[in-house]
């Protein structure tokens, strides 16, 4: 048994993910604690969404065990985690409304169908999207959509919210008005947050801790703990110093030093 930490909300112990003879994840190590928005910084291909497969309770892995608050995943005796996903592409059912949409996810989840009202009406407030509330996702502008796609992992009170590249297909503006937003909303909801990203400034700005991955297959490089208080701002000089000492110490490990590095890994 792992040895238990009351705040653990997510612990992996020497996760891999392969899919027939190629490995993708090779032996990861964490315990993210609850209320902390970890940030996961890896190359494109490194095998993040496999890892994300397996920690949202998917995919089981090939090696390794995966905990959610103390209690073991892919066991016979397992429950489903309680969790809120946010990908890259919002997908919102287009024939239901925002609100509908929120109370599908609303449905299988523990809170009770006479609160699902006031949450909604809440959780759309805090994202400022309350005036769409009856609208159809497809009449709304991207990075609306994408915050009814954070109000929805938001609503069921999951133990944790896994987040992959959620701002990446966002045009830059947009992007910047929901990543300022975004530690300020997970922070008055208590969440706890994977949040999965290849941007080394984006995951400065965002995250407690960066849990930096190699090139494929994956491997932890570093868990970084972000030396910044709150709120931050996106055009901080620390955040590009930062920002520069990271992508100095990954040209190894993601393969992109010059060719006598190259093959290593
Ligand atoms: N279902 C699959 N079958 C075989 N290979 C896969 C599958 N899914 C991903 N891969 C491979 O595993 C590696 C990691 O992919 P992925 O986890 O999607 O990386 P990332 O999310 O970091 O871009 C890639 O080389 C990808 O081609
Ligand atoms: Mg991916």
């Amino acid at each position: 048994m792992s040895s238990d930490d009351e705040n653990s909300v997510l612990k992996v112990e020497d996760l891999g993910v392969a899919y027939g003879a190629y490995e993708a994840v090779a032996g990861l190590e964490f315990n993210i604690r609850r209320g902390e928005f970890v940030a996961i910084l890896g190359p494109s291909g490194c095998g993040k969404s496999s890892m994300l497969n397996v920690i949202s309770g998917l995919r089981a892995p090939s090696r390794g065990r995966v905990f959610v608050e103390n209690k073991e995943l892919f066991t016979p005796k397992s429950k489903a985690p309680r969790l809120g996903y946010v990908f890259q592409s919002h997908r919102l059912l287009p024939w239901r409304t925002v609100r509908q949409n929120l109370e599908i996810a609303l449905a299988p989840s523990a809170v009770p169908r006479s609160e699902w009202n006031r949450k909604i009406d809440e959780i759309l407030e805090i994202l400022h999207i309350g005036q769409f509330k009856d609208s159809w996702p497809l009449r709304l502008s991207g990075g609306q959509r994408q915050r009814v796609s954070i109000a929805r992992a938001l609503v069921v009170d999951p133990s944790y919210i896994l987040m992959d590249e959620p701002l990446s297909t966002l045009d830059e503006v947009t992007a910047r008005s929901l990543r300022q937003e975004l530690t300020g909303i997970c922070q008055r909801t208590g969440a706890t947050v994977v949040f999965v990203t290849h941007s080394v400034r984006e995951a400065v700005y965002l995250a407690d801790r960066i849990i930096i991955l190699t090139r494929g297959p994956a491997r932890i490089y570093e868990d970084y703990t972000v030396p910044l208080k709150r709120p931050r701002d996106y055009d901080d000089p620390r955040i590009s110093e930062i920002e520069s000492e990271i992508v100095a110490r990954v040209q190894a490990p993601w393969g992109l030093g010059n060719a006598e590095d190259r093959d290593v890994a």
